[in-house]
Order: structure tokens, then sequence, then C-alpha cells
């Protein structure tokens, strides 16, 4: 695997060994190990057109952890602000010699254009309305990490799905591990075409909720929005959000998600938020172990074994 661009593109075997290999750094957290040498003498550049606490500082820690060398790329004070166009920007930071680019950008297809234009390895980082791959994993492996194999496990993806690029990263990397997916959103907030995405639809979230493992809500992404909502949000959080009512008829082992940032008492009740139920926090710890697995898998994987790479101490 040279880049890590699209989760459509995983197949069941690559989730599988992502997931896996995250197991393997995991473990080398719970043993308090500050770092292991893995990436050693590698640089991993965050090139971030779009705010993000934890995309940007969980990969940053997983490199850190790794032993990689780290550039983070602020917009807001950079040359991007005289003029630099994309291409520019990557080239200039590829010079400077990184191995491995993790590209945030409010347009989607912006980290494949970076991945055509340098050698180095391009993570997607979060793409506009598209994909966001290392969040479907670390949503597939806190799933699989409470509910054990996926192969039949009913998911409930709610909101905003029209623009979301979670929703998507969500759908491939769960149906890829043999998931069933039912996307629960006003048809005013669903994709025009939802061709190629491997799911049930349901405009009611009242009638999916009884039958469900886990409720995967997302983010009112109103920044994204040119057009009025509609329903309006109190319409919206009345029929779609997860209150403390439609909770208490979840059973004591369905699994509540939200890719964060919260609106609380938008999609998820505040109480609903700090439920036991809800890993909204464990989705946020697991993902500094899926991104050492992506950028040992793309930087450090030929070099050293994984079983020796999750062993090394020092
Ligand atoms: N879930 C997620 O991508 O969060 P950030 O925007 O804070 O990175």
């Amino acid at each position: 695997m040279r880049h890590l661009l699209d989760t459509a593109a995983l197949g069941r075997d690559d989730v599988e060994e992502l997931l896996d290999l995250t197991d393997a750094f995991v473990e080398v957290s719970a043993r308090s190990v500050p770092k292991v040498p893995a990436l050693r003498g590698r640089t991993v550049a965050s090139l971030f057109f779009e705010d993000s606490t934890r995309t940007r500082l969980s990969f940053e820690t997983a490199a850190k952890r790794l032993s990689a060398d780290t550039m983070t790329f602020s917009v807001s004070s950079s040359s991007v602000n005289k003029g630099e166009s994309l291409r520019d920007t990557a080239l200039t930071i590829e010079a400077m010699g990184v191995d491995a680019v993790v590209v945030r950008h409010r347009c989607s297809g912006a980290p494949h254009r970076v991945a055509s234009w340098i050698d180095a390895s391009v993570v997607n980082g979060g793409d506009g309305w598209h994909d966001h791959p290392t969040q479907g994993l670390l949503d597939a492996y806190t799933l699989r990490s409470r509910l054990g194999p996926l192969d039949g496990c009913r998911v409930a993806v709610v909101g905003d799905v029209k623009h979301s690029r979670v929703a998507r990263a969500d759908v491939h990397a769960l149906t890829a591990l043999g998931a069933r997916v039912t996307l629960v959103a006003p048809p005013t907030l669903l994709p025009p075409s939802l061709a190629g995405w491997p799911v049930e639809v349901s405009h009611d979230l009242d009638a999916v909720l009884g039958d469900v493992d886990c409720v995967a809500l997302l983010r009112m992404q109103r920044e994204r929005m040119t057009e009025a909502l509609v329903p309006s949000l109190r319409e919206y959080t009345s029929r779609f959000g997860l209150t403390a009512a439609r909770a208490r008829r979840l059973g004591p082992d369905v699994v509540v998600m939200h890719p964060g940032p919260m609106n609380r008492g938008v999609e998820i009740a505040p109480e609903v938020a700090d439920d036991p139920r809800a890993v909204i926090v464990d989705q946020v710890r697991n993902g500094v172990a899926v991104r050492m697995a992506v950028l040992f898998r793309l930087l450090g994987a030929e070099a050293r074994p994984v079983a020796e790479a999750a062993d090394l101490t020092g």
C-alpha cells in the first residue's frame, strides 16, 4: 500500500490487516511504552487546509510514538495566504524531505491530486464530502473491540449523510467486515445518488432503533451547507436526534458512536453522549493506534515485520 486515499478501495483483508495491526499498537500503549523506533528517520507532515482537533493531533501523536519526525503546516500562517497553490505547497513541503503527508482539504479529491504530484505517501485526513478513511477504520476498530467480529452486525448511520465524509468511510469500512448498514436521514440530508453505497435507507429512526447493535451518529455539518436547512434544527432533533427518551429504548449492549466534534443537544442529547454505551472517547483513543497502524503500514512494514515492530522498546 503506497497511499491511503479511499476507504472503498480497501477490501476485507486490507481492513482486517490494519485493525489487527492496530491491536498490536494498542498493546504497546497498554504496556506504557512511550515510543517504538519503527519509523525512526522518517518524517510525517500534516497538511491541513481545514480545521481539526482529533485527526491532526492523533496523526502527530501516532507519528511521534513511532519515533518519526513531524512537520505541521498551518494554513493561517503559511504562504497559501499569499496565493500559493496546493500543488506548489505540496512540492515545497516534499522538497524539505518528507516520507508521508496527511492531507485535509475542503475539496473532495484534493489528497488524490497531491498523490499525483509528489512521491511521498499521502493519507487522506478528510476531503470535502468525500471520505475520511482513518475515521472509518477507527470506528470499525472501536466497534469490533466492543462487539467482536462484525459479520451480521446491524449499524444505523444517522444524520447528515449528504455533507458527511465520515458516512462514506464508515459504510465501506463496516460493510467490508460484514456489517449491515442502514442510513437514517431525512431525504434532504441524503446524497442525490447512493449508487455504490452497500446500504439500506430509512427516514424513520424510531422504526430502526429496535433492531440495531450500533447507532453511529453524524454531525450536522452546517459549515458545508449552502442551502436552508430542511427540516429545521428543532424538527431534525425531534425526528432524528438520539434523545434521552430514544436512548432508553436501546438495549444495554448497543454501542453509540459519534466521530466528533459533537453538537450536543442537536444530533445527540448531552446525557446520551456521557452514557456508558457511548464510546466517543474510546474512538478518539483508538484513533491514535489506528493511525500508528496506517503510518507503519505505509512507511515501515517493508523494513520491519509487524510483530517485531510492536515488540520494539527503544
Ligand atoms: N472526527 C474528526 O475528523 O474530528 P476533527 O475534525 O477534530 O479532526
